[in-house]
């Protein structure tokens, strides 16, 4: 039996998960009726109860207030696809053996096609491959032999700071044809950002991939940096405050893990994109291969070797990064970096502590999630994450409390303080700053 009502919402959001759910609750408190279609009847059930299931911040307070006023209602997919004046498809692009899996998102724009009324706009929010919205999900809408609008509008938001991020951001519009980019203009100024349409779907899609394949590529020259310092000496933090440092045309990142659900995979559907053309895209690929090369560089040249007994070895930040806070493990390394541990030391375990991850999900990526006291009590500690509280006080009081010494803590976002970790007996490596002697190393 179907919950779907008869009147017409202004917007549908199909997929609720980071993007839609974020989105879906930021039109509804811009006064938007929307409705949210999702696969998952569990994640229905949290929303329609007013709770997010991942953690945002800002966001369970703002679904309880849209979901009680009305504004958001959230429906199964079984239950049908809600009639709306647009659609806002938000469902998972993954990558898979290297390539873009895009058949959620064709079934989410036929469900579309079926029950829309005519002329309605269908906006792709999803990171596609290039020319995704022209000759995937066109010609499913025209097939419907209905009116349609259809345009792409690409999320560029960071987890954790989403809710504030939708309603600054400059938001990128572009449509397949100048109603299309008209309409989802009208549509997303409705969260009081400032639109900044371009001449085409494609350049909006492929905006989404160079945002977000720039940041990797930067990142990956700081990685690249960080590498080359551990193995000469140099201290790469030393270099980059040196390299930018009243020069305003220099902005080298920082080194540390690169990951998540977007960044693991957007290079590889720009390749995808490149690959309908029959060109390559060597750079971004190449940045992608060096932030991947992090786990076997930290498990071969920072974690020390353990000959005399098998050591106990413990992760601490399991979610993909650590500023803004996140729950999400989706693409973290905390799987590959335990992988990696329990081969270099032959160990059945690796302990995991995070302040924000769920032990079901560490257990997903093969850690054993325990006590921060009992990962603490390790040979070898890996601090994966930025995540503040592992520069916080009550962090190095539980370090203190525990009174074993030579420890060795690996630091891959150079946050611990060098005296406080060694003045108690242990011993630390940060990434890109390990410390050898610059001049045996280099001559
Ligand atoms: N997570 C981010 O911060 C972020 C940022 C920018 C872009 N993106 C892109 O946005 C898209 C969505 O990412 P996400 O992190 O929200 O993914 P997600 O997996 O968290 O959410 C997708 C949701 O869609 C639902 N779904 C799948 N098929 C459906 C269908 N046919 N009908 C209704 N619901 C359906 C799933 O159950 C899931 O809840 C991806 O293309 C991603 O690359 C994500």
């Amino acid at each position: 039996m179907t919950n779907l009502p008869n009147n017409k919402f202004d917007v549908c959001v199909v997929g609720l998960g980071y993007v839609g759910l974020t989105l879906a609750t930021a039109l509804a408190s811009a006064g938007l009726r929307v409705a949210g279609s999702e696969r998952s009847q569990d994640v229905v059930d949290l929303i329609a109860s007013g709770q997010s299931p991942f953690h945002e911040f800002g966001l369970d307070e703002a679904i309880q207030a849209v979901v009680s006023r009305g504004k958001l209602v959230p429906f199964a997919l079984e239950d049908g696809t809600p009639v709306a004046d647009s659609y806002v498809i938000t469902v998972g692009t993954p990558v898979k053996n290297g390539s873009v899996y895009l058949e959620d998102l064709k079934s989410a724009v036929s469900a579309v096609a079926d029950v829309m009324p005519d002329g309605a706009l269908t906006v792709l929010r999803s990171t596609v491959r290039v020319g995704t919205t022209r000759t995937i999900a066109e010609p499913i809408l025209k097939d419907s032999g209905k009116k349609y609008a259809v345009a792409m509008a690409p999320e560029r938001t960071i987890e954790g700071k989403a809710l504030a991020e939708l309603s600054s951001l400059p938001q990128i519009v572009g449509g397949i044809d100048e109603n299309s980019t008209q309409l989802a203009s009208e549509l997303f100024a409705r969260l009081g950002v400032e639109i900044v349409p371009v001449h085409s779907a494609e350049a909006a899609e492929l905006a989404k991939l160079a945002s977000n394949t720039f940041r990797d590529v930067s990142f990956a020259f700081a990685n690249e940096l960080a590498y080359f310092a551990d193995q000469s000496g140099v201290d790469v933090y030393d270099v980059v405050r040196a390299c930018n440092y009243g020069y305003d045309r220099m902005n080298v990142a920082l080194p540390g893990p690169v990951a998540g659900p977007c960044l693991e995979k957007d290079a590889y559907i720009l390749s995808n994109s490149a690959d309908v053309l029959g060109v390559e895209v060597p750079l971004a690929m190449q940045g992608r291969k060096t932030n991947e090369f992090i786990v076997s560089h930290v498990v071969n040249s920072l974690l020390p070797d353990m000959n005399s007994h098998t050591p106990k070895v413990s992760i601490l930040g399991l979610a993909f990064k650590g500023r803004p806070a996140t729950s999400d493990t989706r693409g973290s390394l905390a799987g590959d970096f335990a992988q990696a541990m329990k081969s270099k030391y032959s160990v059945a375990d690796v302990s995991g502590w995070d302040p924000l991850v769920s032990v079901t999900d560490a257990q997903k990526m093969g850690i054993l999630f325990d006590e921060l006291e009992e990962c603490l009590n390790s040979d070898v500690v890996l601090i994966q994450t930025n995540h503040r509280f592992f520069s916080s006080e009550e962090f190095y009081s539980a370090i203190e409390r525990n009174e074993q010494s030579g420890r060795v803590f690996v630091d891959l976002w150079n946050q611990l303080d060098a005296e406080r970790i060694t003045s108690i007996g242990n011993r630390l490596i940060p990434l890109g700053r390990k410390i050898i002697d610059v001049k045996d190393a280099l001559v």
